[in-house]
């Protein structure tokens, strides 16, 4: 079972120790959260920094990209990697002009329906664009989860996945939501991280130490746990 208090200390965390005064925080401009968001889905903050800014410099909006040549998505993609985001960060711009008016849905399960846009993303851009209680749940939460409520078992088996599915669903704050999604996502990159993770460092500086299930065990080495073998 999730504490009650779970998403509370996430949040309270986060907005003290979490990542504040990232280019795409403090705007609830659906097309910049969901490019962020794209970009951010293999590669990390430091290197998306600079591709952001000329990414929106170049196509300022979601007309600007979805008219675009697709030659020219692709130079300003290049160098970020993992080039079907790009084809379809283009073609999900294309389908938003031409069937939503421009204007990206405001529900989690509507994004999901679009080109390169999974549940998790999903979820985070509806929360960061419009407030929405969605769950997010991508490698980085999911180290959280199976560290925090001690679950075993890899995290691609679809059981697995599933069980964290509803520990997510489960663990969302009733207000705050952007802060708690924002959190969980800085516990996993700043604290919970893979290797040592900082909650081992005396004064504790993981807001769930107390709570943790692997920690109390002393286990966080061996969860989440590896593909099986
Ligand atoms: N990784 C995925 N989404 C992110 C976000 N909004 N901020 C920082 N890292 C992220």
């Amino acid at each position: 079972a999730v504490p009650a208090d779970f998403a509370a200390r996430v949040v309270a965390w986060q907005r003290t120790h979490g990542r504040h005064g990232l280019p795409w925080q403090g705007t609830r401009d659906a097309y910049r959260i969901w490019l962020s968001e794209i970009m951010l889905q293999q590669t990390q903050v430091s290197a998306v920094l600079a591709y952001y800014a000329r990414f929106l410099e170049r196509f300022p909006t979601v007309q600007d990209l979805a008219a675009a040549a697709p030659d020219d998505v692709m130079a300003a993609w290049a160098g970020l990697g993992y080039y079907s985001r790009a084809r379809n960060l283009h073609r999900c711009a294309q389908i938003v002009v031409a069937e939503h008016g421009g204007m990206f849905p405001r529900e989690a399960e509507q994004l999901a329906a679009l080109p390169g846009i999974g549940r998790s993303t999903a979820a985070a851009i509806a929360a960061f664009s419009a407030g929405a209680r969605a769950a997010i749940l991508d490698g980085n939460v999911k180290r959280v989860f199976a560290r925090a409520f001690g679950i075993e078992g890899f995290p691609g088996d679809k059981r697995v996945e599933d069980l964290m599915w509803r520990h997510a669903e489960a663990a969302l704050p009733d207000s705050g939501i952007e802060a708690y999604t924002q959190g969980l996502m800085d516990l996993g990159a700043m604290v919970c991280v893979r290797g040592r993770p900082a909650c081992l460092a005396t004064p504790a500086v993981c807001p769930l130490h107390d709570i943790c299930r692997a920690r109390a065990e002393g286990i966080t080495d061996r969860l989440p746990a590896p593909r099986p073998r």
